[in-house]
Formats: structure tokens, sequence, C-alpha cells
């Protein structure tokens, strides 16, 4: 099959195909039918916009069917009050229940991550889950001691960056690292890609949100993610593939306190340009 077939049956030649592709990949002349430039095969991104806005189901590609795109559910879509008070109301959790997330629960959290925009539709992240708490707990303790090295190495940027009130927190017993979450979700790319510090950072954005719905809390584990990043023993226990780095890492478990009001902000700082 070629990668792009257009059901002249059905097209009603509305050119929408070719005014969504980014690439601009689609011939459409107005007497004719919408078809692929010759370099579309190998040019093409896969972000199935062609197929998801043909209104007629007429745009046949061949890596993405149209009977395996779920069509929109209107009822489903939130309102701009429900958006704004959603996302208003998610918060950073640092304090859990002690009882562990169901593997099906972190699995579903991380399919609805892959729906994030990456540069390109590139879709590099990719997931190491732990749900371990004796590999958390040693984690944790990885943290600590890039901490400590930290500080006898670099102290001034150290204690700037209040490495030495985490450190004496953690030998007081506070896991401030981690903070007992029963599991943590790393995203790993390739160290030398572009666009995996982005793809990464806004895929673990969705997830936040997308555990936010399921009445779980995430927290960002960025202590853990600067030490994956700078100090080889976090570098070892995470084991990630040959040429992987850490792009960040999100604590999950379940929030032991509800929040009753949404907080505050900064005002905006906007500079209006016309
Ligand atoms: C990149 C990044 C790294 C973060 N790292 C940590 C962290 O290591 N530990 C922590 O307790 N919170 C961490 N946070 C959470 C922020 O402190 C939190 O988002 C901020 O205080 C606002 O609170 P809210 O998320 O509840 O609205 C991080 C947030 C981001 C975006």
């Amino acid at each position: 099959m070629n990668l792009i077939d257009i059901n002249r049956k059905t097209c009603s030649r509305d050119g929408i195909c070719a005014e969504v592709c980014p690439l601009h990949l689609i011939d459409f002349q107005e007497e004719g039918y919408p078809t692929p430039v010759p370099e579309a095969e190998e040019l093409c991104i896969r972000c199935g916009h062609c197929v998801t806005a043909c209104p007629s189901e007429s745009f046949l590609h061949r890596d993405m069917p149209v009977v395996q795109c779920p069509p929109v559910q209107a009822d489903l879509l939130l309102s701009p009050e429900q958006c704004e008070h959603f996302l208003r109301h998610r918060r950073s959790i640092r304090v859990y229940e002690e009882k562990p997330v169901p593997r099906d629960d972190l699995a579903r959290l991380i399919e609805v991550a892959r729906y994030a925009p990456s540069g390109r539709n590139t879709q590099c992240a990719n997931w190491l889950v732990l749900d371990n708490r004796e590999e958390l707990r040693k984690l944790a303790g990885i943290v600590y001691e890039w901490m400590r090295w930290m500080l006898a190495n670099m102290k001034e940027f150290a204690v700037s960056l209040g490495m030495d009130r985490a450190v004496t927190g953690w030998e007081a017993g506070n896991d401030i690292f981690l903070r007992n979450a029963p599991a943590l979700i790393v995203a790993h790319a390739e160290k030398d890609s572009r666009l995996a510090p982005s793809t990464c950072t806004i895929a673990l954005t969705y997830l936040e949100l997308a555990a936010t719905s399921m009445d779980l809390g995430c927290c960002w584990a960025g202590y853990l993610n600067a030490a994956a990043a700078n100090f080889p023993p976090m570098m070892e226990a995470l084991a990630l593939p040959e040429g992987h780095q850490c792009f960040g890492a999100m604590m999950v478990g379940y929030p032991k306190f509800h929040y009753h009001r949404l907080p505050l902000r900064n005002p905006p700082v906007i500079t209006w340009r016309s």
C-alpha cells in the first residue's frame, strides 16, 4: 500500500488535508484530488493531521488507519472554566499515603503522556518506572551523597540551591528528595537529542495532569534529575540504556491530604507588541 491514498468516491475535495499538513506534503489544486508530493514517504512525520481533520474519512494513511483513530467526543471536552479550574487545582504532592499505585494506573499515565506534543513528532521519551520502596530509598540516598559531594566541592553554589538544608533534612530522617513516594517515573531519551529535553518535560507535564485527574498526586523529582545528569553513582543506579540520559522524573502516589483552595501566583509579566 502507498503511504497515502485518497478515497476518490468520498473525497469532497475541500483541500483540508493539504492545508493542515505541517510539511506541505499534499498537493491540492481545486480541479483535482489531493496527491502526496514525491518525498512524502520520507518526510511525513506521522502526526496524523491529514487523517484526523478530514471530515469525510477519505484520507487513507498506511501508518494511521482512520478506523484506529477514535472520534473526538465533544461531551468529554473541558469548558474553559473547567480547564482553568483543573489546571489551577493541580498541586505538587509531597505527602503520600503508604499504599502502592497499581501498575495499570502507572501505565495509564504514560499512555496519556504519549499524546504530548514533541518536536517533529519524534515522541522520543522513553520511560523507566520504579515502584520498589527499597530501590527508591536507595536512589534518594544517592541524591544525598551527591549533595554532600556538591557541598564539599562547590560549596557556594550548593548552598545557593539550598543543599545544606536538604542534607540536614535527610539526616534528620526526612526524605526531601523522593518524599517517600511509592513510585517514580523517569523520562529518558538519547542524550544528544536536541528535542529530548522539551519532549520529556512536556510529556511529564501531561503525565502530572493525568495523575491529578485520577486522584493521584505527583511531584517533580528535580534533585534526582540534577543528580542523574551529574553524579556517576546515580547514572549507574538508574542503569538507563546506553547513550540515554534522564530528562526528568516524577514522584507518583496517593495524596495524603487534599487542597481546599486555589493558590495565588505572581502577576504575569507580559509585553504586548503590535
Ligand atoms: C522542573 C521542576 C523541578 C522540581 N523539583 C522539585 C523537587 O525536587 N522537590 C520538590 O519538592 N518539588 C519540586 N518541584 C515542585 C515545585 O516546587 C512546585 O511546582 C512549585 O513550588 C509550585 O507548587 P505547585 O506545583 O504545588 O503549584 C519542581 C518543579 C519543577 C517544575
